[in-house]
């Protein structure tokens, strides 16, 4: 293995040491030491609020986080709202939408809770929630793990009926990591009358997005975004965000009202753009941080460009995998996938327990932080990692002690 492929992000843009070999980002992604400075410097105006510039270190944090994350998300900043995480995004959408009593809803069988419980409180309003398998073998115990040949998409158009008004589902998703293509699914939904909502923290940041037919997209920041916890953004379809009941209060005025006092009773009383969907005041700490973490993953070259880098990654460990017998059906799979255009960030290995466990604790031994969700091991790399980083995850995965 040669140490040739170049991060895309620089590994000094973050407060890494070189024992730490951080695979974790699917669970907590790094603050950038960048964005760690503009949240120092901001916090200087708590300390001292009468230096604090109520534009620029308020509004225009606010209206420069918005535009950072359209410009990522190939978005208009006017469709973006704040929000505090993946969850309050999605439950906009599900507590906002104009429910009739007998409507449905149709989610992944496995999603993370954040697209499942707002869906299934819907209950009380006479509203169903089906999940649906989305490959043979999904709701099987052992489970199956998905593999290329599986039709995800196909399987949520085909469960669409008569009432369902919004399909929902996980971009990447968190367990077995299968990246749904939303262009597919939006189509199909468009076709049927039906919205596309979509949870899209686990590609954020590093998948291209593509939000033609979407008619909604939240995203928590603190995973591929490199933000802190506590600031997310929802993106909605303008159309769609008329329909949804609004939940902002006084900074999302038409005009500001936040700037004057006064409301004026021949305005409307809520903007039209995404402002609509925002509560309050927001942390302007969390807000600074997640505008110049996406900023710097703009700087580097975007999600594109950082989701090649880490589809090189993944292939390179995977060839380096295949010819050991423990690991030749996994390394397999996920090439077949990668080769199918459904892989995220996160290889998630579908190993015996035994086996993942021992190797959870040797990478712990090493300085390698990894995660297990439901069974799978998650290896998730991300734009700053290089060939060297995929040869230590190797030697970690291929150890005899490991079997
Ligand atoms: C698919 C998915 N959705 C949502 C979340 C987190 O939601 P929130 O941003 O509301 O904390 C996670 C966290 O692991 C996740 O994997």
């Amino acid at each position: 293995m040669t140490h040739t492929l170049s991060p895309p992000i620089p590994r000094e843009r973050f407060d890494m040491p070189p024992e730490v070999l951080w695979l974790s980002h699917c669970k907590d992604g790094p603050l950038p030491r960048i964005s760690a400075d503009v949240v120092r410097d901001l916090l200087e105006t708590e300390l001292r609020p009468w230096d604090l510039r109520w534009s620029e270190d308020f509004l225009d944090v606010q209206r420069g986080l918005r535009e950072a994350g359209a410009a990522l998300l190939g978005a208009r900043a006017e469709d973006m709202s704040l929000v505090t995480c993946t969850s309050t995004g999605l439950e906009a959408v599900a507590l906002g939408y104009p429910w009739q009593h007998g409507d449905e809803v149709v989610i992944p069988l496995g999603e993370f809770p954040s697209n499942r419980l707002p869906w299934l409180a819907l209950a009380r309003r006479g509203v169903t929630c089906t999940e649906v398998p989305l490959w043979d073998g999904q709701a099987a115990t052992p489970v199956r793990a998905p593999h290329a040949g599986i039709d995800a998409e196909q399987r949520l158009l085909d469960a669409i009926g008569p009432r369902t008004r919004i399909v929902a589902v996980s971009w990447v998703r968190y367990q077995d990591g299968i990246r749904l293509d939303l262009a597919k699914l939006a189509c199909g939904c468009r076709e049927r009358g039906v919205h596309l909502v979509v949870d899209g923290i686990q590609g954020a940041g590093t998948v291209a997005a593509s939000l033609d037919g979407v008619s909604a997209f939240a995203t928590g920041g603190h995973k591929g975004l490199l933000g802190l916890q506590g600031q997310g953004l929802l993106w909605t379809d303008s159309a769609f965000r008329q329909q949804l009941t609004p939940l902002g209060t006084w900074l999302s005025a038409p005009d500001d009202f936040s700037q004057s006092g006064t409301q004026k009773p021949n305005l409307e009383t809520w903007a039209q753009d995404g402002r609509r969907l925002e509560a309050g005041s927001p942390s302007i700490l969390s807000c600074a941080a997640l505008a110049a973490s996406i900023r710097l993953l703009l700087d580097c070259g975007g999600a594109a460009t950082i989701h090649a880098h880490i589809a090189r990654l993944q292939r390179l460990l995977l060839s380096a995998l295949e010819a050991d017998a423990r690991w030749a059906a996994e390394a397999a799979r996920w090439k077949g996938l990668i080769d199918a255009d459904k892989a995220g960030s996160t290889l998630c290995f579908a190993l015996p327990s035994r086996m993942s466990e021992r190797l959870v604790q040797m990478a712990e031994a090493q300085g390698i932080r990894t995660s297990t969700r439901e069974g799978y091991l998650r290896v998730a790399f991300h734009g700053w990692h290089d060939a060297g980083d995929v040869e230590r995850c190797a030697a970690w995965l291929l150890s005899p002690d490991g079997a």
